[in-house]
């Protein structure tokens, strides 16, 4: 949710900038701006759109060594000119870009800045306008910078330029992800390392409440009450390629294609010394302490949670709830004696996820993270770590890493208790059905042209497992395509939802698990006879004639892994069908930090 690069070394830095912006514009994508240092002060060139629009209106010209940059997802005032970043004070010496939410951003201005005429709608604009004020009355910019941060309630990730000072990057970070990155000739910061892995791959890792004073030749890390730090480089696992989408149109197709790789990269991690599907000990002595396993995630990864609850209570014997974790924040269930939280977090960064690990971790309770960030906060803050190994996923609809967060969460349960089962194996049977439905694109692009051209509205129905994927699919195709789509337990429909169908409504029905097949299919007969396009989509072994779509058979537990994939190919297609940006769908972004 919003993206910063900053850049200070021997090199031009407007395109290191803007191909590290590129490379965060999953974070947000409706304005982007970049500022840079002259010698005869700082140039500023922002505006509403993409970072290629911003690429155009980029003057190559202008000499610059040191600037920042910043792709935006509006939080505060539309997305416009004047309230793109960055943001210059009223005198023009500080220019600032921001990704978080300054809480307490109307009582700053009553405060301290009445007398300021403010530009933009922005939270961040009191930021730099702050500094400016305290300047006057500070010793340095340093302790200007400082003494802001200590007024500041709420998440920032901050890059600050000093037109007087134009050999220093002024940094801060508090709940919003930022790093530091050590170049031969430069030092440089974002929000992810993949935007400056152009330049280096050995980063520094911020802590919250921190600032940095960044030099071409030096890092200096101070807590806000003026303490030096000093920290170690890491070096980022992270390979260019992945980062590439290759001859793919996008993003959504290629995460698609690796699905199978991915399941069979997890098989290979989760893989003990004798070839057995194993996790970690500490963390597996972590689950099995635990009476009670509260599941917290938001969107896809809760919809994977769903499915994580029936694999840890069927395979470990595990009680478990599954929360939307902006919800679980302020209505906390009352817990078991023993509880243990798992985060679910592809990004490792989703703020309303973070709000409750810090909640949680306050209370004393201990704490797994899954995700598919190595070094993400929730990470990092949580006190054990499951990994994804699913390969950065930048299209914003998740596709992969729901896949990996399910075979990875059948894996913990699994090792957690003794079944029979060759999970294994299983797992690289369903690996391959992926691959087959993968290989019937075309047939999931018909039932597309049949079902959805002219549609403002869709269904997904399934029961049981199916029922959870069936959200998955809604949520899908809404995200990407736009099309007014809902997922529900069969079951369910008739007690309301019924009453939305009308002649060519499509809906979208899974059966693929046995027990309850005759009852889904009892309702795709109930919406059919009310006019509906019904499309079933099952799996071998309990097929009947005139389903849409025949999925390969995997074990009945397993079945999620790949029933989603044709819904997910569905989205896609729809999207392209009408025309939407796959990648980069209208009002979302990939990773949210903010509440
Ligand atoms: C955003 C993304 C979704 C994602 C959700 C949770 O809304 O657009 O695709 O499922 O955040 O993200 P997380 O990184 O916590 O899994």
């Amino acid at each position: 949710m919003c993206g910063i690069t900053g850049y200070i070394g021997e090199q031009q830095a407007t395109p290191v900038l803007l191909e590290g912006l590129k490379k965060l514009e999953y974070r947000g994508y409706d304005s982007a701006g970049i500022a840079l240092q002259t010698g005869q002060g700082v140039v500023v060139c922002k505006e509403k759109g993409r970072i290629a629009d911003l690429t155009k209106m980029v003057d190559l010209n202008v000499q610059s060594t040191a600037g920042i940059g910043h792709t935006r997802w509006a939080t505060h005032g539309v997305p416009d000119r004047k309230n793109s970043h960055p943001h210059q004070s009223q005198s023009g010496r500080f220019t600032l870009v921001h990704n978080g939410v300054i809480e307490n951003y109307l009582q700053l201005q009553r405060d301290y800045l009445q007398e300021v005429e403010m530009i933009s709608d922005t939270d961040t604009e009191v930021i730099v306008q702050l500094i400016e004020k305290l300047s006057s009355e500070e010793v340095s910019t340093e302790a200007a910078f400082r003494k802001a941060l200590t007024l500041l309630h709420g998440s920032y990730a901050i890059a600050m330029l000093d037109e007087q000072d134009p050999d220093t990057l002024y940094i801060a970070k508090n709940r919003s992800p930022l790093l530091v990155g050590v170049g031969a000739d430069c030092r440089v910061v974002a929000s992810d390392a993949m935007a400056m892995l152009q330049v280096t791959d050995q980063f520094i890792e911020l802590h919250d409440e921190e600032m940095v004073l960044l030099r071409k030749d030096e890092v200096k890390i101070f807590t806000l009450g003026g303490e030096r730090m000093e920290r170690a480089l890491y070096t980022a696992q992270l390979d260019q390629s992945d980062l590439e989408k290759g001859t793919y149109p996008h993003y959504m197709l290629k995460e698609m294609d690796e699905q199978p790789t991915v399941i069979r990269k997890i098989v290979d991690a989760y893989s003990n010394e004798s070839g057995k599907l194993s996790i970690d000990s500490k963390v597996l002595q972590a689950f099995k302490g635990a009476d009670r396993l509260y599941i917290i995630a938001a969107g896809t990864s809760y919809h994977a949670g769903l499915i994580g609850k029936q694999y840890f209570e069927k395979f470990a014997g595990i009680p478990v709830e599954v929360h939307i974790s902006s919800e679980f924040g302020y209505n906390m269930p009352l817990l078991s004696k023993k509880p243990l939280f798992l985060f679910i977090t592809q990004s490792g960064e989703t703020a309303d996820s973070r709000q409750v690990l810090v909640k949680v971790k306050a209370l004393g309770y201990p704490t797994v993270t899954l995700t598919n960030v190595q070094g993400s906060t929730l990470s990092r803050e949580s006190d054990h770590t499951l990994l994804l190994h699913a390969g950065p996923e930048i299209a914003v609809a998740s596709t992969k890493a729901y896949v990996a967060q399910v075979a990875v969460l059948a894996i913990c349960a699994y090792a957690c208790g003794e079944s029979d089962l060759e999970l294994k194996k299983e797992l690289s049977i369903a690996a391959n059905a992926i691959q087959t439905v993968l290989d019937s694109k075309e047939d999931v692009r018909k039932v597309v042209e049949e079902t959805l051209t002219d549609t403002r509205n869709a269904f997904f129905i399934g029961r049981n497992l199916d029922f959870y994927v069936s959200l998955e699919g809604a949520l899908k195709l809404k995200e990407i395509s736009y099309i007014q789509a809902e997922g529900f337990a069969g079951g369910e429909l008739k007690h309301g939802t019924i009453a939305l169908i009308e002649e060519g409504t499509p809906v979208f029905a899974l059966a693929t698990q046995r027990d309850v097949s005759p009852n889904i299919r009892g309702n795709v007969k109930e919406v059919t006879a009310r006019g509906a396009k019904t499309s079933i989509f099952s799996i071998e072994g309990i097929q009947e004639e005139g389903d849409r779509f025949v999925l390969p058979h995997v074990h009945e537990l397993l079945t999620p892994l790949v029933a989603v994939i044709p819904f997910q190919l569905i989205s896609y297609y729809a999207a392209l069908q009408r025309e939407c940006d796959v990648d980069q769908p209208r009002n979302l972004a990939k990773s949210v930090t903010v509440e």
